[in-house]
């Protein structure tokens, strides 16, 4: 049963969304950050956002190509990476910022293995300078909570073991790591979807989606007034 209590902290994450989160606040869903909780809104991304995928993952340094890949891709490489996205089996999760700047996201994406039939693998980044702020975290829970709900009963992520952060997240969550010298491997086994994954994820949906065209109509509004100023310094 969905508890009155979850709709209230709905609505009250609702209002929360429309401000800015701190690096200190606490991000994830139902956290409580100082005295109030903080929901980053997480869209789930299609084909159409390819180029700004792109972007992103063409601004990680090498050592972040490393991190992310296993292997300092090239630009080549996360071109290909990139057109080969199967946007129609995996799931690709974004957070923007205001400029509509993709400043983390993430591939889950889904075995295709008849041996690992329910299983799925998260891979994530975020920009180096919207790092700490627990973007990182935000995303496995989106993941985790959307893999469920789709019948995955087993996560998997592979991170080198060097990778603190991408492993503090993966534990927490409760994942098994299997460390084999440089390379880590982390399991994670999920409970089945229920009522409340079903409902938490439209409701998340529903919240970035609305996030994101109040950005899109920021920032054309942010451009016709910057336009409107450059017309009046040329005439
Ligand atoms: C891994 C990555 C996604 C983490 O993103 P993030 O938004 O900075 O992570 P969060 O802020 O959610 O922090 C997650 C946890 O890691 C810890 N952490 C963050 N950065 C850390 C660092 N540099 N060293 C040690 N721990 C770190 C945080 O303290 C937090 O742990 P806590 O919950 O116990 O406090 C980001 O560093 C990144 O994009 N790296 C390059 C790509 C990559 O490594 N991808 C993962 C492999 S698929």
């Amino acid at each position: 049963m969905v508890s009155n209590n979850l709709f209230k902290s709905y609505i009250e994450a609702g209002k929360a969304f429309l401000q800015q989160p701190t690096p200190e606040q606490t991000l994830r869903t139902g956290a409580v950050s100082g005295d109030r909780p903080v929901i980053v809104p997480i869209r789930s991304i299609g084909p159409s956002h390819r180029e700004r995928i792109a972007t992103h993952l063409l601004a990680l340094s090498e050592s972040d190509r490393y991190l992310r890949f296993g292997f300092a891709a090239s630009d080549e490489q996360i071109g290909r990476y990139v057109e080969k996205l199967n946007f129609e089996r995996d799931e690709i999760f974004g957070i923007y910022n205001r400029k509509l700047q993709l400043i983390a996201m993430a591939h889950l994406a889904f075995s295709d293995d008849p041996e690992f039939q329910n299983g799925a693998e998260f891979g994530v980044s975020v920009m180096a300078k919207a790092r700490g702020r627990g973007y990182g975290a935000r995303l496995f829970d989106i993941a985790v909570m959307h893999a469920r709900n789709d019948g995955v009963d087993m996560m998997f992520i592979h991170a080198l073991s060097e990778n603190t952060a991408m492993l503090n997240i993966a534990r927490k969550a409760g994942a098994q790591v299997e460390s084999a010298g440089s390379e880590s491997e982390a399991f994670l086994k999920l409970p089945p979807a229920n009522l409340d994954s079903h409902m938490t994820e439209m409701v998340e949906e529903q919240i970035a989606q609305t996030d994101y065209h109040f950005k899109v109509q920021a920032k054309k509004f942010h451009d016709f007034v910057a336009g409107l100023q450059d017309a009046r310094r040329i005439s």
